[in-house]
């Protein structure tokens, strides 16, 4: 022992080198994604996104809440293969590091330029990678918060199962003390056989596993059950979720989303432009970071954030009672109500059970309203103390300074805590929003953000409000 760090490994080529192109057009190879580091140690080298890549620079748009997480996407041969490649766009989207890595039959299904494409670093098949300094196990285990498999097939849910290492991803599955995330896909009588049932009991028993799937619906070979693998949306979701700090965790809320529909007859209502975008984005986020949501739910055709309760109502009146409901009649239920719904002001004073003729020589009808509840309001009221927490949502269509104004008043109308104001034209139907959140101890304007990062805002001052931090 000399004291001395042992000298620094040679940097491995790239099996995979990507080009940028130079002011002259010409094509310039750049590192891609694994940049060789030496550990405390010096004695494996570790792997680390490199800066200067371009396509990791254009992903950065992350979730700070997953912390920049890296994800091993490990990718089996299965028909189902192909919808690896939009998991991995999705965690990119949310910022997360993808490190690819294919079996050899997944080679039979997709291209690895797919996914080296997309990812913009090099996918590993073989630990037989002479190029490769360390153990490549052992160096994308380091690296990675989650080992996702999609799509995992019968033969490698087996092979996992009786912890064999006899290729890259059961060796990474071995050696990884992090999650594993399994989607399995496979056709329904695999999944339904005897061995199978084995082997997920297995797997099950270790705390680590968590199992995407399978969902029912048709698969490859135009039989249909248990054994489709669940949508790439639904993956990506249940990935971020799990790689999620849960600083919510304790938290229950009650979120409600979406426009009411006001109904004059069987065939006709009366709704608004609302889409339920930022009501959801709040619900997703919410869950994904720890807390207990209820979410009430106007008509939507969105899908139900992972872990969330969803109540689906239609009506003004409607909301009101799930919204009493979840909240109880002392209103003791929850930490927290988002009243993100844009809930109609007004409903047809009558309701018809059938549908109503157009009358000969009539040239106008006058439909008669009748105001609705307004629900916050009424939860403001009867609220004794600070609890629940009450957040209102300000959707006006004039000038910053009316907003504003508006939003003053109805903090003070409907007695809660946050009012969220924005414009309708900056939100409604939009993927992000430009808003602005007053409370009694001022205004902040918070620029347009993406309706999932506004989302973790409005719940970061919730959870100041109700935590303290
Ligand atoms: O008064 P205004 O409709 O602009 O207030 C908007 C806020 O009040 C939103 O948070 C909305 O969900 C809530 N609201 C309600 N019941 C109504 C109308 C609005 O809870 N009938």
């Amino acid at each position: 022992m000399t004291g001395q760090p042992p000298p620094r490994r040679p940097a491995p080529t790239s099996p995979l080198p990507s080009f940028h192109l130079d002011a002259e057009g010409r094509g310039v190879p750049v590192p891609v994604g694994l940049a060789p580091r030496p550990t405390g140690s010096g004695e494996i080298l570790e792997l680390e996104p490199d800066p200067e890549d371009q396509t990791q620079v254009a992903s950065r748009k992350h979730l700070e809440y997953t912390r920049r997480s890296t994800v091993a996407l490990c990718v089996a041969g299965s028909i189902a293969a192909y919808k690896a490649a939009e998991v991995a766009r999705g965690l990119l989207e949310a910022g997360v590091r993808v490190i690819p890595v294919m079996t050899q039959a997944a080679e039979e299904f997709l291209g690895p330029s797919t996914l080296s494409g997309l990812t913009g670093e090099p996918v590993r098949k073989t630990m037989w990678d002479p190029n490769f300094p360390g153990e490549m196990h052992v160096a994308i285990a380091r690296q990675a918060d989650a080992v996702l498999i999609a799509p995992a097939t019968a033969d490698l849910i087996s092979r996992l199962a009786h912890g064999r290492a006899d290729d890259l991803v059961t060796a990474l599955a071995l050696v990884s003390e992090k999650p594993l995330l399994i989607a399995p896909a496979m056709h329904p009588s695999m999944w339904a056989h005897p061995a199978t049932r084995r082997n997920v009991a297995a797997l099950d028993a270790d705390a680590r596993t968590e199992w995407l799937g399978p969902v029912d619906g048709p698969v490859a070979s135009g039989d249909s059950g248990l054994g489709r693998m669940m949508s790439p949306a639904q993956i990506v979701e249940a990935t971020l979720f799990r790689l999620t700090s849960k600083d919510l965790a304790g938290l229950k809320l009650v979120i409600t989303a979406g426009p009411t529909a006001e109904d004059l007859d069987p065939v006709r209502y009366l709704t608004n432009r609302s889409s339920g975008k930022m009501g959801f984005a709040l619900a997703r986020r919410a869950a994904a970071r720890g807390a207990t949501v209820t979410l009430i739910a106007g008509p939507s055709g969105l899908p139900t954030p992972h872990r969330v309760k969803r109540v689906d109502v239609r009506s003004a009146i409607a909301m009101r009672g799930a919204v009493w409901q979840a909240l109880g009649p002392d209103l003791s239920m929850a930490d927290a109500l988002i009243m993100s719904a844009a809930v109609s002001d007004f409903r047809p004073a009558e309701t018809h059970a059938s549908k109503q003729k157009k009358k000969k020589g009539e040239s106008a009808v006058h439909l008669e309203l009748t105001l609705n509840p307004d629900i916050l309001a009424e939860i403001g009221h009867s609220r004794q103390g600070p609890r629940p927490m009450l957040v209102g949502f300000a959707v006006e269509t004039d000038s910053d300074e009316k907003i504003l104004g508006y939003a003053q008043g109805k903090l003070a109308d409907k007695r809660v805590d946050v009012v969220v104001a924005n414009r309708a034209s900056d939100s409604f139907g939009r993927g992000d929003n430009r808003a602005m959140l007053v409370s009694s101890a001022g205004v902040e304007a918070l620029g347009v953000l993406p309706k999932e990062t506004l989302a973790d805002r409005i719940l970061d001052r919730m959870r100041l409000n109700l935590l303290g931090k």
